[in-house]
């Protein structure tokens, strides 16, 4: 059951879309704090488990910690960080009480979960005009169901979009495309998609193609295609200053950019220098720059991330000013201690700045709103912009598409990157946790930066977190300029690289099909323990595993020189060791702890009693991938099972198209049979 509470008039965010009446009576659960703003805080007992908030740093259990939507381009993913790229303001409270709360607000809103106090929730937004939801349900999953219900249908990818894909800041021209390409053919690596970094723009103007390091677009995607492999290229929230631009011409012609006060358009400084930001806000400006993409698609590009939209701001015009008088002004003065970090201060601190979100507005319809009262839906929109063009123009194909920046409702439209991580240890798991709270509010299509993309990998880490990586929808390897190649291909033990990769590739049927049914179901494909053991004390406080689907447990290793680590089992399940996929070993094992040996070239995971998990031989590219014959994962001992397998074109979105379901039953004499004969089981 969900209900409404309204405070104040909060502005149309956009992020639900069923329209529910709002209940007038006293807000349930929390305490309201009288004031302006207001502050909801609800007493937190010893056994309560706060989930959710989407992309965060920290735990599943998000208790301990301040959290602040506040859409920020945050390079730096430590444990102190309040916020990253995301407002996903939904947390269910589990325990004495359950229930989920969403509240639906523009603004920058703070979630202290036990920081100040650590037995108290307290919520605060910026000023008191937002919409609460309470949602009570039977379990966790209904609870996440329902609020999904409520959201509206998780982004859909081409299946291609689950192969994996290589990107780098930057490959700088079409050749060193066409070096990655062959060298992870060349190695039978399998990999489906190479990302194009800013490089490729000319002058980091978007929908422009630097004519001198990738003079023909057309013929370096056609030529990847018959290698299988798709091109995805960047696009980023600011649009260049330059006269003679048609983006940025037709923008200022049109008034399609974000104004400041007095009316002329904003400026501010980022990859191209001076920029104006597209008023993603005016459903007009969305429709012009959403069509834009179209130049790409046009020559032969089939997917897209959009970057750079919390807005990322290096500076806007004014604050540059002030601070080059400012450092004039210092320049006669005594540079003291004080001065001396002041002086600091200026420059450091002159990105991403408050007062410059507070510097240009909107406009909607007709009224001009300040831009950090709506901060936190502006990369939605430019990812709806993309989104909506890609619904009318082609509405009979998915298009990738994968954001940065992100609010609850843009997860109708795309996935999302988890940002820039490092290569560390920590940040596998980082990485995990980040699924499990990600799934809750609907983006089922992410993953992070296999491999890190700040700092330097190393071959080891890379083969752990492809590991890892092997489960998560986006697999995508990415990494920064002046950090340490690291395609699969960089390292001395190709083949282990092969072999993990190879496992993501042959468990595809389960993969896709997994995600396909949580997305259609409003499920979730990635799940705490606890969402599926929710009796088990010792599984709702498990932080490092996760359930993938409806049949299976993951652990992966995350930490070095480890020959392995200890795994909690809440049931009885069949641990399966897949070095390659050639040789495959099972062992069933009991619930409880165990200590598990993985090599660095091993994929382990753990299918539940009564499930299966139906995988192919593999393939280099899903595009020809044969599914049509396919093997079973099992653990069925005394009960015929059966599992539900969703497969289709990878491409249309008939989605409800019967012909997409296949029954497998399994006995335990080991019999299978299917509903379709499409599919044969070997
Ligand atoms: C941002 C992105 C990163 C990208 C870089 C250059 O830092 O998060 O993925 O490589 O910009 O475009």
């Amino acid at each position: 059951m969900i209900r409404k509470y309204r405070l104040g008039t909060p502005f149309p965010t956009e992020s639900v879309i069923k329209n529910i009446e709002a209940e007038s009576g006293a807000i349930p659960y929390l305490k309201i704090s009288e004031g302006d703003p207001v502050s909801f805080s609800y007493e937190l007992a010893k056994e309560d488990i706060v989930y959710g908030l989407g992309e965060n740093v920290r735990g599943i259990n998000k208790r301990g910690w301040l959290y602040r939507s506040k859409n920020s381009d945050e390079p730096n993913h430590s444990e102190e960080k309040n916020s990253l790229y995301a407002a996903h303001n939904f947390v269910i409270i589990s325990g004495k009480e359950t229930f989920g709360l969403f509240i639906d607000y523009a603004g920058i809103l703070t979630f202290d979960v036990g920081y100040t106090h650590l037995d108290e929730l307290k919520i605060t937004p910026s000023d008191n005009n937002l919409d609460l939801y309470f949602i009570e349900g039977d379990s966790l999953p209904d609870i996440v169901k329902q609020f999904r219900g409520l959201i509206g249908r998780s982004y859909i990818p081409p299946k291609w979009a689950f192969g994996l894909s290589q990107s780098r800041w930057s490959y700088y021209t079409a050749d060193e495309v066409r070096e990655v390409a062959r060298r992870y053919r060349e190695n039978h690596l399998p990999i489906d998609s190479i990302c194009l970094d800013i490089d490729y723009m000319e002058r980091y103007k978007d929908f422009t193609v630097d004519p001198e390091a990738f003079p023909d677009l057309p013929k370096l995607a056609s030529d990847l295609k018959e290698m299988g492999i798709k091109l995805v290229p960047i696009i980023d929230a600011g649009v260049k200053i330059e006269d003679g631009y048609d983006v940025y011409e037709e923008g200022v012609k049109n008034n399609y950019f974000c104004k400041r006060e007095d009316g002329s358009n904003f400026v501010a400084g980022v990859w191209p220098g001076r920029v104006h930001f597209p008023d993603f806000l005016q459903p007009e400006a969305r429709k012009w720059f959403g069509h834009k993409y179209k130049v790409l698609i046009d020559q032969g590009v089939e997917g897209f991330w959009n970057d750079m939209n919390e807005p990322a701001i290096f500076y806007s015009e004014e604050h540059l000013k002030e601070v080059f008088e400012e450092i004039d002004r210092l320049k006669t003065q005594e540079i003291d201690i004080d001065a001396f970090h002041h002086f600091k201060a200026l420059v450091a601190d002159i990105n991403n700045n408050d007062d410059d979100y507070k510097r240009f507005y909107h406009n909607v319809n007709g009224e001009m709103v300040r831009h950090d009262k709506i901060h936190n839906l502006y990369g939605y929109n430019m990812t709806r912009a993309a989104g909506e063009s890609f619904e009318e123009l082609y509405p009979d194909k998915r298009v990738l598409i994968y954001s940065r920046s992100s609010c609850i409702g843009m997860h109708r439209y795309a996935g999302i990157w988890c940002g820039d991580n490092n290569s560390w240890w920590s940040h596998i798991l980082v990485n995990l946790k980040m699924q499990a709270s990600l799934n809750m509010v609907g983006i089922l299509f992410c993953g992070s930066d296999i491999g890190g993309f700040q700092k330097d990998t190393t071959e080891d880490l890379s083969l752990r977190w492809h590991a890892l990586g092997a489960f998560t929808p986006l697999m995508r390897n990415h990494a920064s300029y002046g950090t340490r190649m690291q395609e699969a291909y960089q390292f001395d033990n190709i083949d282990m690289f092969r072999r993990v990769i190879g496992v993501r590739y042959a468990l595809m049927p389960y993969i896709y099909s997994e995600f396909m049914k949580a997305a259609l179901n409003d499920g979730m494909y990635a799940q705490p323990l606890s969402f599926v053991y929710p009796e088990d004390s010792f599984a709702r406080g498990v932080e490092d595993q996760l359930m993938i689907g409806e049949s299976i447990m993951i652990a992966p290793v995350y930490t070095q020189n480890a020959d392995g680590r200890y795994v909690y089992l809440p049931e009885r399940m069949k641990l399966y060791k897949f070095k390659g996929i050639d040789q495959i070993t099972s062992e069933i094992l009991e619930k409880g702890h165990h200590y598990i040996t993985v090599d660095l070239d091993e994929v382990i995971l753990f299918v539940r009693p009564g499930h299966m998990v139906p995988y192919c031989e593999g393939g280099e590219c899903l595009d020809t991938q044969d599914e049509s014959q396919l093997r079973l994962l099992e653990f069925v001992e005394t009960e015929p099972a059966s599992y539900l397998l969703y497969h289709d074109d990878g491409l249309s979105r008939d989605y409800a198209n019967p012909k997409n379901y296949t029954t497998i039953i399994l006995s335990p004499d080991g019999k299978k049979s299917t509903s379709d004969n499409s599919i044969t089981l070997l």
